[in-house]
């Protein structure tokens, strides 16, 4: 069974697709183990403790960047965990952060990377004029969200969309490309070769999924 610790900042629906899909069976070798947060009225820690699960806030308050991640560092291995999962955690991890736990860390981005890096990235999207934006799970590396691509999901950009409309849309693709990531990991089935993730068996009919937006209805992530 291995162990997860989630870091986040926000609401943490992410999160808890996660473990909705550890609850129900969907994610069968993982257990979130930890929740951990830079916000202290962060939903998610709150989603976290009616979960039963340890939810803290780590005050960043006076510490470098180094000497918070490594406070983090500290508490994620008293809780052995095994993989790191960020869920819209805002904040850059420090490289001593990231070779602690070196191809052990998972960030989902609402962009199909490698467009549209950074902040606010369904704005770009739209500003950009992209047909199609999506989501992207990957392993994190040092060099912002540039790690090795495990899954990504499609949708439309229609011409009403505003940030909002677009960021519901991909939002509830995110809900279901995470859990999924989540679980391959945990099945041991992704492996990397150089940049590449590579996914061993069949998942396409576990629950991957592209919008074509021809034939599918306009909310239909
Ligand atoms: C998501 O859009 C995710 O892609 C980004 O931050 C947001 C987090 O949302 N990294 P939530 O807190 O999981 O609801």
């Amino acid at each position: 069974m291995y162990r997860l610790g989630v870091l986040l900042s926000g609401r943490g629906s992410n999160f808890e697709s996660i473990l909705k899909a550890i609850e129900s069976g969907y994610i069968k070798n993982g257990k979130i183990v930890v929740v951990l947060s830079n916000k202290a009225n962060a939903r998610g820690l709150e989603k976290a403790k009616e979960a039963h699960i340890d939810a803290l806030f780590v005050n960043p308050e006076g510490l470098s960047r180094d000497e918070y991640d490594r406070k983090l560092v500290e508490i994620l291995r008293s809780y052995n965990v095994d993989y790191v999962i960020l869920a819209g955690y805002m904040r850059i991890l420090s490289d001593c952060f990231i070779d602690s736990f070196e191809g052990k860390i998972l960030n989902i981005h609402p962009a199909l990377l490698p467009s549209f890096k950074g902040l606010h990235a369904q704005r770009q999207a739209l500003e950009a004029g992209v047909r199609f934006a999506g989501a992207t799970v990957h392993f994190v590396t040092k060099e912002l969200d540039s790690g090795p691509i495990i899954i990504q999901s499609v949708v439309p950009v229609f011409d009403n969309d505003t940030e909002d409309s677009l960021s519901d849309r991909i939002l509830k693709s995110e809900h279901k490309i995470y859990p999924l990531a989540v679980k391959l990991l945990c099945e041991d089935r992704i492996s990397l070769k150089g940049n590449r993730v590579l996914i061993d068996g069949d998942f396409l009919d576990e629950g991957f999924f592209a919008i074509n937006p021809v034939g599918g209805g306009r909310d239909g992530v």
